[in-house]
Parts: C-alpha cells; sequence; structure tokens
C-alpha cells in the first residue's frame, strides 16, 4: 500500500494513528538536530518530522533527500507545537520512522511553489512541472468542475453529447484552417474543423433536437491572450426553437454555472443590449458592464468655433471619468500618451476638469468659452470635479479608441473587480460586413446564420443594412460564446452565398452535402458555442487563457515542450508526395 491518506487529509482528530503517506518533498528546512519536511500532493501539504533519535539508516536516506523527490513515509499523527494556521493540515504533523525513496529527482529548473522564481518560457518548457504548483493546479481543477456542471445541466435538459469529426472538408468560418494532407488519397487533404458548425446542423436535420459536445477547434490565427489555436467549444444546437427559447436556455446554463461554480445567484434576467447601442455607447461589440462610463456623442454641438481638429471631424465624443478633474498635468500626458499608441490610434486627447469653484478648464480653452464648456458638461451630466476626456475623428476609429481609453480608465478607478461579473446579451448583429480591401461583404458570424424575417428583401437592394438573428454572450468584456438561429432552406441558403460572392460552384463543391441535406425536411434550428477556456478563465479572474489549458501553445503557436510544429521525416514527405518549397 503507497498510502493511507493524501497530503491534504490528516487533521487534529488523526492525532496518534499510524499513516502512510506518499507525495513530493517541497521543502526541507533543518532546525538543530530535527529536519522538518514538507510533502505534497495533488491534496496539499503535510509537515513531516525527523527527530534526533532516528535511526543512521533513516538519518543517511534524510541526507540524500532534495526537492521533488517521491518518497513514501510512515509515522505518526501529533499534535503540533507550532500551528500553521494558513495550512489546513497546520494543526499536525508526522513523526517519521520509516522512509523509502520511490523517486530521484535533479534540482528542479523554477521552485515548485505558488510564489516560483521561473519565467513564463521556463515553466511552459517544463509544464508538467509548473502543473505541480497550487495555483496551476487549482486552475484545472475549476475547468474540470465547470465541464462537469456543463454536463450534468446540458443531459438534464434532454441534450444529446455527440462526437463529430476532426478530419474534415475546409469551410470558411472567418480564420485560416489547420490543413493534414491524406496519404489514402494523394493530393487530397483534410481540414481539420473551426467548429462542427455543419457537422451540429446536420444533426438538426437527423433529428436529435438537442446536441451538445466539448470539443476541440481549431483556427489558423493571430494568437492572443483569449486565443489559441486550438481551443474548446461548448457547442451546442436545437430543433424548433426561436431566438428567445435558445437565450433562455443558455441563460439558464449561465446562472447554473455561475451558482455552482462561483456561488452567486442570478434573479434577474441578464441585461440585453442590441449591437447597434453597444457601438454607440460602448465603441466594442463585447461592452464591460461591470462599470457605467457611456460615451457621449457631441460631434453637432461642438463644431463651427474654429478648431480645425473637431470641424473636420466626423465623429466627436467622450467619456465622463467621474471625480477625476484633480488628474494632474503628468496623469492627463499619460492619457494623451495612451491614446496615441498605434493599437489605440487617436491623435490627441481633449480634457475639460469641472472645477469644484464651477468654473472649467480645458485643453481647448483657446476655442471655448465657459459657456460652451458647460453646456459640454450638461451633455455629459457631468458634476463639479469630474473630468471629460473627448475624441475626435472619423467615426469607427474614434470609436474604437474611445473603448480603449473607457477600459484604461476602468482600470485605473479600480472598476474591474475581477471577482465582480456583468454578463450580458448582445443581440441584432448585422447580417454581413463590408471588407474594403477584398471589395466585397463577409458574413459577421457565418454564412448559415439566418437573416431577420423582416430584412430579407434588402438582399437585392441593401444587404449591408440586413440584421442577423444572432447573439453573443459576453461576460466583463469577454466574449465568451456566439450563436445564431441558422437557414434551414436551401434557396435563402444560396442567396446567402451568392451575397457572399461565393460563386454556385464553389458553393456546391463546398456545401453541396448541406444544400442536400436542406431538401429533405430540415427542421428550423439555432445553436451557439461558447468559447470554454474563455469561460473559464474569467471565472478565474484571469486575461489568458493559457493558465486554463494543461498544455498550452505560446504567443508563436508553439508547443516549447514537445518541440511543435517540427519537420517531419522524408520518408513521411514521400508517402505524402509533398515537396517542401525552398
Ligand atoms: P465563434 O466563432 O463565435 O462561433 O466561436 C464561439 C466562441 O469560441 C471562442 N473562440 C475562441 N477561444 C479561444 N481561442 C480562439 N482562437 C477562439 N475562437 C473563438 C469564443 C467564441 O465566442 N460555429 C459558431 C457557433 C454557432 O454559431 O453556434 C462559432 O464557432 O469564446
Amino acid at each position: 500500500m503507497y498510502r493511507t491518506h493524501n497530503c491534504g487529509e490528516l487533521r487534529i482528530n488523526n492525532v496518534n494513528q499510524d499513516v502512510i503517506l506518499s507525495g513530493w518533498i517541497q521543502t526541507i528546512r533543518k532546525l538543530g538536530g530535527m529536519t522538518f519536511i514538507t510533502l505534497r500532493d495533488r491534496y496539499g501539504l503535510t509537515q513531516l518530522v525527523f527527530d534526533e533519535n532516528i535511526s543512521d539508516e533513516l538519518k543517511q536516506k534524510v541526507e540524500s533527500l532534495g526537492r521533488e523527490f517521491v518518497v513514501q513515509v510512515n509515522g505518526k499523527v501529533i499534535e503540533r507545537s507550532s500551528k500553521n494556521p494558513k495550512m489546513p493540515t497546520g494543526e499536525i504533523e508526522i513523526v517519521v520512522n520509516g522512509l523509502s525513496i520511490l523517486n530521484k529527482s535533479e534540482i528542479p529548473p523554477f521552485t515548485i511553489e505558488d510564489e516560483t522564481d521561473g519565467g513564463d518560457e521556463l515553466r511552459m518548457k517544463y509544464r508538467y512541472l509548473d502543473l505541480r504548483r497550487n495555483p496551476v493546479r487549482k486552475n484545472l481543477e475549476l475547468r474540470h468542475r465547470m465541464g462537469q456542471e456543463i454536463r450534468k445541466f446540458l443531459d438534464g435538459e434532454n441534450f444529446m453529447e455527440i462526437e463529430t469529426p476532426y478530419l474534415i472538408k475546409s469551410t470558411p468560418e472567418g480564420a485560416r484552417d489547420f490543413v493534414v494532407p491524406s496519404r489514402m488519397n494523394l493530393g487530397e487533404f483534410y481540414a481539420l474543423p473551426q467548429s462542427p458548425q455543419t457537422f451540429k446542423q446536420l444533426l438538426m436535420i437527423s433529428g436529435f433536437d438537442k446536441y451538445f459536445q466539448i470539443v476541440k477547434c481549431f483556427r489558423d490565427e493571430d494568437l492572443r491572450a483569449d486565443r489559441q489555436p486550438e481551443f474548446t467549444q461548448i457547442d451546442c444546437e436545437m430543433s424548433f426553437v426561436d431566438q428567445e427559447d435558445i437565450l433562455n436556455t443558455f441563460e439558464k446554463l449561465a446562472k447554473h454555472l455561475f451558482y455552482e461554480v462561483k456561488g452567486i445567484t442570478y434573479n434577474e434576467k441578464f441585461p440585453r443590449i442590441s449591437y447597434q447601442d453597444a457601438m454607440k455607447y460602448y465603441g466594442s461589440d463585447k461592452p464591460d458592464l461591470r462599470f457605467d462610463m457611456k460615451f457621449v456623442e457631441i460631434t453637432e454641438n461642438v463644431q463651427g468655433k474654429g478648431f480645425k481638429v473637431f470641424d473636420d471631424a466626423e465623429y466627436i465624443g467622450g467619456i465622463n471619468a467621474k471625480e477625476c478633474a484633480n488628474y494632474s498635468r503628468k496623469q492627463l500626458d499619460e492619457l494623451t500618451k495612451f491614446v496615441q499608441r498605434p493599437q489605440v490610434g487617436a491623435k490627441g486627447l481633449v480634457y475639460v476638469k469641472c472645477n469644484e469653484d464651477g468654473s472649467y478648464k480645458s485643453s481647448v480653452d483657446k476655442f471655448f468659452s465657459q459657456e460652451d464648456l458647460k453646456m459640454w458638461t450638461d451633455l455629459f451630466n457631468a458634476k463639479q470635479g469630474d473630468l471629460l476626456l473627448i475624441l475626435a475623428g472619423s467615426k469607427n476609429s474614434t470609436l474604437n479608441a474611445l473603448n480603449e481609453l473607457r477600459l484604461e480608465m476602468g482600470n485605473r478607478l479600480d472598476l474591474r473587480d475581477k471577482d465582480k461579473f456583468a454578463p450580458c446579451w448582445v443581440m441584432d448583429f448585422p447580417l454581413l460586413e463590408w471588407d474594403e480591401e477584398e471589395q466585397r461583404y463577409f458574413a459577421k458570424h457565418h454564412p448559415f446564420t439566418s437573416p431577420k424575417d423582416e430584412d430579407i428583401e434588402l438582399f437585392g437592394t441593401d444587404p449591408g443594412k440586413m440584421r442577423a438573428n444572432a447573439y453573443d454572450f459576453v461576460i466583463n468584456g469577454v466574449e465568451i460564446g456566439g450563436g445564431s438561429i441558422r437557414i434551414y432552406n436551401s434557396d435563402l441558403q444560396k442567396k446567402m452565398f451568392e451575397a457572399l460572392g461565393i460563386s454556385k460552384e464553389e458553393s456546391e463543391d463546398k456545401f453541396g452535402f448541406l444544400l442536400d441535406a436542406f431538401k429533405f425536411g430540415a427542421p428550423p434550428h439555432g445553436g451557439i458555442a461558447f468559447g470554454f477556456d474563455r469561460w473559464c478563465s474569467v471565472f478565474g479572474g484571469s486575461e489568458s487563457i493559457r493558465d486554463y489549458i494543461a498544455f498550452p501553445k505560446n504567443n508563436s503557436g508553439r508547443d516549447v515542450m514537445i518541440d511543435s510544429p517540427s519537420q517531419i521525416d522524408k520518408k513521411q514527405l514521400d508517402e505524402l508526395m509533398l515537396i517542401l518549397k525552398k
């Protein structure tokens, strides 16, 4: 028997019991003639004591121990004289009378403790050691708990978990496909799914009614903190539903998770905000609603006073940073530099301080009178002590820059508490998006999303104005999920492909199977997919989804532990009839 207990479970009421523990050595401390060792496993830490009277043989073994050795000990549980209230097992320790070394360890490249001295790259290279650390393991425990609760909830709602293939055909979903050459079909390639989108629709046509899958998806796109080349979706689809049915079902799932995993009860409905309003008030289709600070547009109210930046601007608007009129020159300079960063893209920042004495101080005093500034502050509903921050320029880029500025102010004012959650639905997305570079429309969501009934007639006249039956689920400014009611009629689907500039031949080639399937009694259906990694990271209070993935890739898409991607043998290339271009 390797152990009678794990390293996290012994308490004061176990005193005097003989126990056997196995685990890794976290620390070794010598004090006088005594040696104290903390032994670790997944469940916790237990202190071991080797006193002066141990046998010479045991003494020798203790001398040879090092960090991360795997050992088995037997001994007696005793009450500690100096208790450690921070450790669950801190009231007891084990007086050891037998020790076997199950395996030695080299000195680990970084300390395996909550606060480690290892940098990111090093910890990624030795990810299996990093995973021994509490905070990383806890993240995966959170992920496990969420996965279990999701399955429990969806099973309870009659959803069937069905797997779909990974070796499929390239489908346009917005990102680049990862492709896999086929040896048995030389010159041909599979694509890895960006999502199981077409399969889940086919399952509805097969009559499965409610499907879900916790599934890997693959997208060859530029990586960020919230993007990995392979990530996991909670993918769902339902038949005979309208948008309201879907929102209600998955709002229930979200509330179930909030309650079971975070202990938070939501009685009220999640707020719903249209895409148009989200852009107007927050400059983003994934607004962080933990704080207000809505944009106020003042374009019409401030032009014509000789200030060229305003007079030439398509859009002028700003935010009210409450109680920030005491911002110093230095702080305002920092904000100006912030908005001028290339990622933010504004040319400059205009501010108005609402002084406590009722006067106004602005960076554009040369052009605007005290009355002008008072009128602005009324538009912003600002009070004495508030600070207006205003940007001007072309509409989309200014809205985008204001979004960045709003989030930055949210950070500076501690309004983005990671233990607070603000979920919402963003609705009524445009169906199509015009791409200047390619001079054609792209599907805002994907090509299988249905337009709103009342907008269908715009296909021929003004497709850019069409709205979709599409929705995103957002928590704290992170897009957690997105879905739509689908097209289920081959004529409408063909119209959609046409609007996207996909030729008849290409749509037959890529989606003939789906268009065919629509001919055999496709039920009305719709669904959603949640980014599981993102949901875990928001619940865990981290910006990076990597922390919630056991073996993630780095920002260049590399797994530095297994050193992948890597070259393949000439023999493998030959079998696939592939030649690498120089
Ligand atoms: P969408 O493309 O919006 O929809 O993806 C759904 C959710 O998946 C997450 N996500 C990602 N997470 C990590 N890394 C990535 N590279 C990544 N890309 C997306 C996001 C996103 O909201 N088939 C449709 C869903 C549907 O219509 O039902 C789809 O895949 O959280």
